[in-house]
């Protein structure tokens, strides 16, 4: 078998670079919420005063953004999976991704919003010239499955913050477990888009969360 002890040394080094600059990072994230909620604000005056009318940039920038918003949540379940399956060689990855977490859910929630609003929103508001008396046109089911997911995800990227953890105390950890009925109703939505990929992803966080449970169900037992 291949030795891939130099992988988790590897690891360790990356750690350890991430960690000694969590404060730039985070500052970066915090930044990029404001930068991409901006550009969407100017893309959608561009849209509304008429000098911007293409279908098809709004489609594959919304495409863009569920991918980044996909990853990006990843990003928010990994810690968590890791830290149940409880594998040292991977503990680095967990101590990552955890500084992160917060902002990588925030940054995510922002993403998906624009996401639908490209994919969805802005599309069907060009296609009848803003005439909101033509709108909502009907949603198709991986849309209704892609906002059902949003909405259970609003008290959670609402609540992430330093005085929501104070005031609810043990419910801010009950609320939070939302996210994982949010991943089966994403799983829904991209399947429902044929993003065969991203449901192997989901998948995976699903198994390795499950095993991380039956072990330590065994190792109490024990
Ligand atoms: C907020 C409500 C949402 C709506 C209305 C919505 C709508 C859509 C639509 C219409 C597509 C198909 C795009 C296309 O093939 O042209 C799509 C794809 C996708 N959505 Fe969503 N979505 C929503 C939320 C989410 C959320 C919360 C996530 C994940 C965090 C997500 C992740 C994705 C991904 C990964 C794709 C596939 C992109 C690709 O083709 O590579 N969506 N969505």
């Amino acid at each position: 078998m291949a030795d891939i002890s130099f992988l988790f040394s590897w690891l360790n080094v990356l750690q350890r670079e991430v960690l000694r600059r969590r404060m730039l990072l985070t500052g970066l994230l915090k930044i990029s919420e404001w930068a991409v909620f901006g550009g969407w604000l100017i893309l959608l005056g561009l849209y509304v005063s008429g000098m911007f009318t293409s279908v098809s940039l709004l489609l594959e920038l919304g495409e863009t953004f569920g991918t980044l918003a996909f990853a990006l949540y990843i990003a928010t379940l990994i810690p968590s999976m890791v830290r149940r399956l409880k594998i040292r060689e991977l503990f680095p990855i967990m101590s990552m991704f955890l500084p992160f977490r917060r902002q990588f859910g925030v940054l995510m929630f922002i993403t998906a919003f624009i996401h639908q609003s490209f994919t969805t929103m802005l599309p069907a508001l060009v296609l009848v010239e803003f005439d909101f008396a033509k709108f909502p046109s009907p949603l198709m089911a991986r849309q209704i499955f892609g906002y059902i997911a949003w909405w259970l995800l609003f008290p959670l990227w609402l609540t992430s913050n330093d005085l929501a953890i104070k005031k609810m105390g043990k419910w801010w950890k009950i609320l939070h477990k939302l996210t994982y009925v949010a991943l089966f109703i994403i799983m829904m939505h991209v399947a429902l888009v044929g993003g065969w990929n991203y449901v192997f992803a989901l998948l995976v966080i699903v198994i390795g969360n499950v095993v991380g449970l039956i072990k330590s169900f065994y190792g109490k037992k024990s």
